[in-house]
C-alpha cells in the first residue's frame, strides 16, 4: 500500500537553517537594491480580494525580475484545483501520531501546490482546539501544544521539502469562530508561551517562511497589529525570519501595523474590493513623511523576497500559476494540470491510521469476512447526492463526511464512500447479503432493516467550518456535540433490534456519546475522523482487520458537554466589530485532558486513547541523562550551566534557534511486547509530572513515538529522547525557559498507552 518512505526514523537532531536564511537574505538585499520605496511597498501589499489567480497574490514586477507571489490554501491540498488530492484533515493526521506520515503528507502537499504554480500554501493550521465545538478545529492538529507542536513542524518540514513556502496561522488565540474579528482573547503569559504559541515556535524550527496573524485581538489588541506577540514572542523570542501577513482582512492600520511586526497585508485591501489599502499608497505616504522609518520597509521586504530565494523558488523552472482560483470553469487561465500523481495512497495509509477504536466487546471488529448479512445504516455511509464538491467551500453536510467546510478544504477529484467501500469489500464472499438504508429519520424502516442482520453498521457524523458559511444554523462552530441527521436516535433504533452495532463516527471533533456508548448491543465503535478522498476504503481496512488500529484521539470525549470547562461565547452579533467580545482564558493551562486531570472528571474517552486488535505490554523503564555534546560553544555551556542551577534561560533572541535547550538531553527506554494475539502497533506516549509547586497540569504530554507492525510475542526496545525545552517551565517574571525547581528527580515521568492509562512510572535523573 504504502511504497515511498522518507528514510526511516528521523534522527533526534535539531535541524539548523539559520545559515540557509543567511543566504537567502544576502541574496533579497541584493536583488532589492535596485527597488524604489514604492516597488517594496508593492512586494507587502497584495493586489486586492479577486484581482488575480490566487487567493492572495503579490505582484510581479518584471522589470526587476520578480515574478509576484501565489499564496493559496488550504492546509489539506489545493484548495479551488482540479486534479488535486483531498488529503485528510489535521485533525486526523494528528490522530495517526506519526510522524514520518505527517511529515509526508506535507511533502506530498506541498508537491502538488508546487505544481499548481502555488509559492506560499496556507498552512498548517494550529490552533489549540480549546473549545470542543470550535469550528476550525478539524483543520487542526487537536487540543494538546506537543502533539500539535510536532504536527506542525513535520508538515512544514515535508511542505517546505518540497520547495512551495509554509504558512503558519492563525497567530493567536483564534479559539473561536463566532464573532472572531471582534473578540479579544485574554491569554496570560505563561499560557502563551506553554500552550498556544508552542506550534508556532516548532514552526519557526523547521524554517516556516511565513506566519499568519488572526482575526481577534489579544489582550485587547488586534493580533495583526500586536507588538507583544509579532515583534516580542514571535521574532525576538523564536528567532523567526520570515514575514508575517495578515489573514484576510486582519490589518487594522497602517502604522501601528507596521511598527508591530506585519510584514504583508492580504489580500491586500482594506475591506474586499474597497480599492484602497493599509498598505500600498497609505504606507508609502507614511515612510515619505517620516512617519515609518524606510528601514522598516526594507525589512518587510527583505523577509519576503529572502522567504522566496529561501525556498529556491527564484529557479526558472519553478512553475508559474496555472489555476484560477476564482474561476474554475474558465478554460483560458485553468491549465488542468494534474498533480496527484499517486497520493491517493498516502491518503489512504494515513486515513486507516488515523481511525481511532474506541468500543471493541467480544471482537466484534475486525469482520472476518464470512458474515451473512450486514446493514450499512446512515446518511453519513452514501455519497453525497449532488457529488462530491455540491457544496461550495464543502458548506453543507449530505453524505459521507471527509473534511469540514470552509477555506481549509480542496475540491474531492473523487470520494470513496463506505457505502462503495464496504459493499465492494462484502463482495468478496459472494455469500454475504448487502443491504443499505439512508434515510436517516424513517426509523421503524431501519429497525426492520437492522433485524436478523449479522452485523447492522450506523453511521453518523458531526461537522463544522469557518464562520462565513452557515450549515444547518452551526455559524462555523458547532451549535452543540450531538451527531447530525438524527444520527443518535438511529443508532438506538438499530441497536434496539440488532446486538451486534457497529458504530462509526466520522466527526470533526468530539461528540457526547452518552445516549448509546454503553447499550450493550453496540459492540463497537470506530472513530472514523475526517479522512480526505479515500475515506470509504481506509475504513474498510480497519473493519476487515487489513489494518490493525493505531489512532488516538487527539483529543478528549468527555461525557457531558458542560464537563468541558471552556465553552464557545456567543454573545453579541458576529458582524459587529464596533462590540468586542471578552475571551478570558481563565483555565490558563488546563486545557482538554489537563482540565479533566485536575479535577478529577472522569472522561468518556481521554485523550490518547485509542483500541488495538491486539494488546500490549509494557516493561523495564530506564531513564537516564545524555552527557551534553563536547565541543559545544562557551555561550552554550553557559547556557546549560544556567538552566541545571535553576535559573532561567534569559533569552534575548530565538529560542527556536537555542540548540542546546531543543536537543536530546533525556533518554526514556522500555520494552513494547506484543502480547496478543495478532500483529499490530503500538503509540506509547510520555507525560511528565511536575510536582505541585510548579503549578503545572497533573500530567502534560511531553513525547510519543509509534511502533509499527509488532509480531505476536514480539519485544521491540523503544526510546522516546526528552529536551530541556520538554521539562521546563516558562518563568514569566524572568521571561525565560527554567527547568523546574528543586532536584529533578521530583518530576515524573509516566509512560503509557493514553492519558489515563500509564503503565510505567518514573521520574527524572537528579542531575
Ligand atoms: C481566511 C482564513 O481565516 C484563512 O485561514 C485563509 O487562509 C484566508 N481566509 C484565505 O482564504
Amino acid at each position: 500500500l504504502f511504497p515511498f518512505t522518507l528514510g526511516g526514523e528521523a534522527p533526534p537532531v535539531v535541524p539548523d537553517f539559520e545559515q540557509a536564511w543567511d543566504a537567502a537574505f544576502e541574496k533579497a538585499r541584493t536583488f532589492l537594491q535596485g527597488f524604489s520605496l514604492e516597488e517594496k511597498v508593492n512586494v507587502s501589499t497584495g493586489v486586492g480580494w479577486q484581482n488575480g489567480r490566487c487567493v492572495g497574490n503579490i505582484p510581479a514586477n518584471e522589470e526587476k525580475g520578480f515574478p509576484g507571489l501565489c499564496l493559496e490554501d488550504s492546509p489539506l491540498g489545493v484548495r479551488f484545483g482540479d486534479f488535486v488530492t483531498a488529503f485528510p484533515t489535521g485533525i486526523h493526521a494528528a490522530s495517526t501520531w506519526n510522524r514520518e506520515l505527517i511529515r509526508l503528507r506535507g511533502l506530498l502537499m506541498g508537491r502538488e501546490h508546487r505544481g499548481k504554480g502555488v509559492n506560499v500554501a496556507l498552512g498548517p493550521m494550529m490552533n489549540m482546539g480549546r473549545l470542543a465545538q470550535g469550528g476550525r478545529n478539524w483543520e487542526g492538529f487537536g487540543a494538546d501544544p506537543f502533539l500539535a507542536g510536532e504536527a506542525a513542524y513535520e508538515t512544514i518540514l515535508g511542505l517546505q521539502h518540497a520547495g512551495v513556502q509554509g504558512c503558519a496561522k492563525h497567530y493567536i488565540g483564534n479559539e473561536q469562530e463566532h464573532k472572531r474579528t471582534s473578540t479579544s482573547s485574554f491569554i496570560e503569559d505563561r499560557t502563551i508561551h506553554e500552550i498556544y504559541a508552542h506550534p508556532f515556535m516548532r514552526s519557526v524550527m523547521a524554517g516556516v517562511a511565513s506566519v499568519m496573524c488572526s482575526y481577534n485581538l489579544i489582550n485587547q489588541t488586534y493580533a495583526c497589529e500586536n507588538d507583544k506577540t509579532q515583534n516580542d514572542i514571535l521574532k525576538r523570542e523564536f528567532g523567526f525570519r520570515g514575514y508575517i501577513m495578515s489573514d484576510w482582512q486582519a490589518t487594522m492600520s497602517t502604522y501601528g501595523s507596521v511598527f508591530s511586526g506585519l510584514d504583508m497585508t492580504m489580500p491586500g485591501d482594506i475591506t474586499f474590493n474597497s480599492g484602497d489599502s493599509y498598505f500600498g499608497g497609505n504606507l508609502t505616504t507614511y515612510v515619505q513623511n517620516n512617519t515609518i522609518p524606510s528601514n522598516r520597509v526594507d525589512d518587510m521586504a527583505e523577509r519576503i523576497i529572502a522567504a522566496w530565494f529561501l525556498l529556491h523558488q527564484d529557479s526558472p523552472d519553478y512553475p508559474s500559476v496555472n489555476f484560477n482560483a476564482f474561476h474554475i470553469d474558465d478554460d483560458a487561465t485553468n491549465e488542468r494540470v494534474d498533480v496527484q500523481a499517486d497520493h491517493f495512497r498516502l491518503v489512504r495509509e494515513m486515513g486507516r491510521r488515523g481511525m481511532v477504536l474506541l468500543k471493541n466487546e467480544n471482537s466484534a471488529l475486525p469482520l472476518t469476512g464470512s458474515e451473512r448479512s450486514i446493514l450499512i445504516a446512515g446518511i453519513d455511509a452514501a455519497p453525497q447526492p449532488g457529488g462530491p464538491n455540491q457544496f461550495g467551500d464543502q458548506g453543507g453536510n449530505e453524505g459521507i463526511l471527509a473534511m469540514g467546510w470552509g477555506s481549509g478544504t480542496a475540491n474531492f477529484p473523487y470520494l470513496i464512500s463506505p457505502y462503495e467501500a464496504i459493499q465492494a469489500r462484502a463482495r468478496q464472499n459472494r455469500s454475504t447479503l448487502v443491504d443499505w438504508d439512508f434515510m436517516n429519520f424513517d426509523l421503524n424502516t431501519a429497525m426492520q432493516r437492522a433485524a436478523r442482520k449479522d452485523v447492522a453498521f450506523v453511521f453518523v457524523n458531526s461537522d463544522s467550518g469557518e464562520d462565513y458559511i452557515p450549515v444547518d444554523g452551526n455559524e462555523g462552530d458547532r451549535k452543540n456535540l450531538t451527531s447530525w441527521h438524527g444520527g443518535d436516535a438511529l443508532i438506538r433504533a438499530v441497536a434496539s433490534v440488532n446486538p451486534n452495532t457497529v458504530v462509526v463516527v466520522h466527526s470533526v471533533g468530539p461528540l457526547i456519546l452518552e445516549d448509546w456508548v454503553e447499550h450493550p448491543n453496540v459492540t463497537a465503535i470506530l472513530w472514523a475522523g475526517v479522512s480526505g478522498q479515500e475515506a470509504g476504503n481506509s475504513l474498510v481496512d480497519v473493519l476487515y482487520g487489513d489494518y490493525n488500529p493505531t489512532g488516538r484521539l487527539p483529543y478528549t470525549i468527555a461525557k457531558n458537554m458542560d464537563d468541558y470547562n471552556t465553552q464557545l461565547l456567543t454573545a453579541g452579533d458576529t458582524n459587529d466589530m464596533s462590540h468586542i467580545l471578552s475571551i478570558p482564558y481563565n483555565e490558563g493551562l488546563l486545557i482538554d485532558y489537563r482540565w479533566f486531570d485536575a479535577k478529577n472528571i472522569t472522561p468518556r474517552y481521554e485523550f490518547g486513547f485509542g483500541l488495538s486488535y491486539t494488546k500490549f505490554k509494557y516493561s523495564g523503564l530506564s531513564i537516564t541523562a545524555l552527557p551534553s555534546p563536547l565541543g559545544g560553544s562557551s555561550d552554550e555551556t553557559q547556557a546549560i550551566s544556567r538552566w541545571e542551577s535553576g535559573k532561567s534561560t534569559l533569552i534575548t533572541e530565538g529560542s527556536s534557534t537555542a540548540t542546546w535547550l531543543h536537543r536530546p538531553a533525556f533518554k526514556v527506554s522500555f520494552t513494547l511486547t506484543n502480547t496478543g494475539h495478532v500483529k499490530g502497533g503500538e503509540i506509547p506516549q510520555l507525560y511528565l509530572a511536575h510536582p505541585s509547586s510548579e503549578g503545572e497540569p497533573p500530567l502534560v504530554l511531553k513525547g510519543f513515538t509509534n511502533v509499527d507492525d509488532l509480531e505476536v510475542g514480539e519485544g521491540r526496545e523503544v526510546v522516546i529522547y526528552l529536551s530541556r525545552h520538554d521539562v521546563s517551565v516558562w518563568d514569566t517574571e524572568d521571561q525565560g525557559w527554567r527547568r523546574p525547581k528543586g532536584d529533578l528527580a521530583n518530576v515524573g515521568v509516566v509512560v503509557g498507552a493514553s492519558s489515563r492509562d500509564g503503565r510505567l512510572r518514573g521520574h527524572l535523573p537528579s542531575l
